[in-house]
């Protein structure tokens, strides 16, 4: 299995040290620092410069020329090669240069920092099959609204001063009975974590386990935002095949054995992008791994309670006894997205730089969500809300199945849980025209070739049924199923 990193795409193994010279270059042409046509270091100097030997300066120079983003003068050395921007950029200003930034312009941003979910998610349409959240009007808003109301009342100074930054007492306490009885584990309320999300959970798990170059473990397909966060802290990015009947445990093991990842990040649970879930006779046996060959496992669980008959297999974290699980459990997708509320739980080798990331970030999550959330949840009502967003969530798979069913040649497993269907096309047609051509009728998805750590799966697309109401979604899919490429 290929690995792959933020840059460059043509690169094999990426065990070695030219490829953070690149990595350097790269940054210092995408910051403007070296300009079109300007002549780079010398490889001699640059060597000396980065501390690393001249050969692997050289190296990492015949790679830019290579992609193409360096050319060479004979006998003068190399030189940046202009970009499709910076060409348009000469056609407009017959300059070949970016224009120098006047002293008081602030500081460029780093250009490598992409979230291509982002993008597609904020385009504005009618037929919102990119967005994996629930309808907004099947919460209760209204409950929670007057539930607000009550927390002022019991909290009066909330706002006044900031919680602690593991997470406000009374909602760990809480979080570590509610989770330790329904998993029939033990527990304590200094292994749980509260972070703004899951979201916010994997990027400081990233912060602190991965330094650049780093082995990572991730699925094929995976969550894309959590793939551009490992990418962009530099992270080798290694993956194996999920599946409708979870992984092949001898490339789970071949890729510990070979690669020694840092960590595993996980979606076992109806995962996202597929809707898939690893059964429970591999989650032992991969807990077993993990230790063997010393390898953290994240267990992202955030779409547990969405199954639609059957509870899902208990997750990884209740067989690891030795601290080599972390299990990210977020209420934040059907609860109230909102108020981001994350449990992380794990042992103290995980949790205490955690904390020191946390603090870093934000110092804790707002009190005021935590006590909103804790109050809610506690409730009745949040119970009833639970069963109802079930049977809601269950209806549009099934009208989105019933809908897709028109494209013969289109092709899913069916879900269990979850917000997604993972749907593959037939190879004559292609994502990239669909997506242009919905957009054109104000219909988007997510395209599956953004979740492909290899970023080569080009027929897949990931349809989300839970955001939009029964008829829009009806009629969406109607009419994305219908549209000719
Ligand atoms: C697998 C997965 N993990 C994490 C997240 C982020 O969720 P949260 O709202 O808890 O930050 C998402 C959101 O779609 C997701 O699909």
């Amino acid at each position: 299995m290929k690995p792959t990193t933020s840059a460059p795409p043509t690169r094999k193994d990426g065990h070695h040290l030219f490829q953070q010279v690149y990595e350097h270059i790269m940054g210092r042409m995408e910051r403007g620092e070296l300009k079109t046509h300007e002549k780079l270091p010398s490889v001699r100097s640059i060597a000396l410069d980065l501390q690393v030997h001249r050969l692997t300066a050289f190296r990492a120079y015949q790679m830019l020329k290579q992609n193409g983003k360096v050319y060479v003068k004979d006998k003068s050395g190399y030189y940046v090669s202009p970009t499709p921007s910076s060409d348009l950029k000469e056609e407009a200003n017959s300059n070949s240069e970016l224009p120098e930034l006047p002293a008081n312009q602030p500081i460029p941003a780093y250009a490598h920092l992409r979230n291509e979910l982002f993008h597609v998610q904020q385009i504005p349409v009618t037929y919102q099959l990119a967005q994996a959240l629930i309808d907004p009007n099947l919460l209760p808003n209204l409950f929670l609204s007057e539930h607000v109301k009550q927390v002022f009342d019991k909290y009066p100074k909330v706002m006044g001063t900031y919680g602690p930054v593991s997470g406000d007492e009374e909602l760990r306490e809480f979080l570590c009975g509610y989770i330790a009885k329904s998993l029939n584990i033990p527990l304590a309320a200094n292994e749980v974590v509260i972070t703004s999300g899951s979201q916010q959970a994997i990027d400081l798990l990233a912060r602190v386990f991965i330094r650049a170059m780093d082995p990572i473990l991730v699925e094929r397909p995976t969550y894309s935002a959590a793939l551009e966060i490992f990418r962009n802290q530099g992270a080798r990015i290694f993956a194996v095949d999920i599946g409708p009947n979870g992984y092949d445990l001898d490339q789970v093991e071949m890729m510990l054995k070979q690669h020694k990842p840092r960590f595993f990040y996980t979606n076992p649970t109806f995962h996202n992008p597929t809707g898939y879930t690893v059964p429970a006779s591999q989650r032992k046996r991969l807990v077993e791994l993990a230790a063997q060959y010393r390898c953290l496992i994240i267990e992202d669980d955030a779409f547990r309670d969405m199954y639609f008959e059957e509870p899902p297999p208990r997750p990884m974290f209740v067989y690891d006894t030795d601290g080599w699980v972390v299990y990210l459990r977020s209420f934040s997708k059907y609860i109230a997205p909102g108020l981001r509320i994350c449990a992380v739980i794990g042992r103290k080798s995980v949790i205490e730089p955690l904390l020191i990331a946390k603090s870093l970030a934000d110092n804790g999550t707002p009190l005021l969500n935590q006590k909103i959330f804790l109050h809610y949840f506690q409730s009745e009502r949040m119970q009833q809300h639970v069963a109802k967003l079930r049977t809601a969530l269950q209806l549009r798979r099934d009208i989105a199945e019933q809908e897709l069913a028109a494209a013969s040649d289109w092709k899913w497993v069916q879900p269990a849980g979850g917000l997604n269907l993972w749907v593959k096309l037939p190879p004559a047609l292609s994502v990239q025209g669909l997506l242009a051509e919905s957009l054109r009728q104000s219909i988007s998805f997510v395209p599956g070739v953004i979740c492909d750590p290899l970023s080569e799966r080009n027929d897949f697309i990931r349809i989300s049924y839970c955001f939009i109401n029964e008829s829009q979604l009806r009629e969406g899919i109607k009419r994305l199923v219908r549209t000719r490429v």
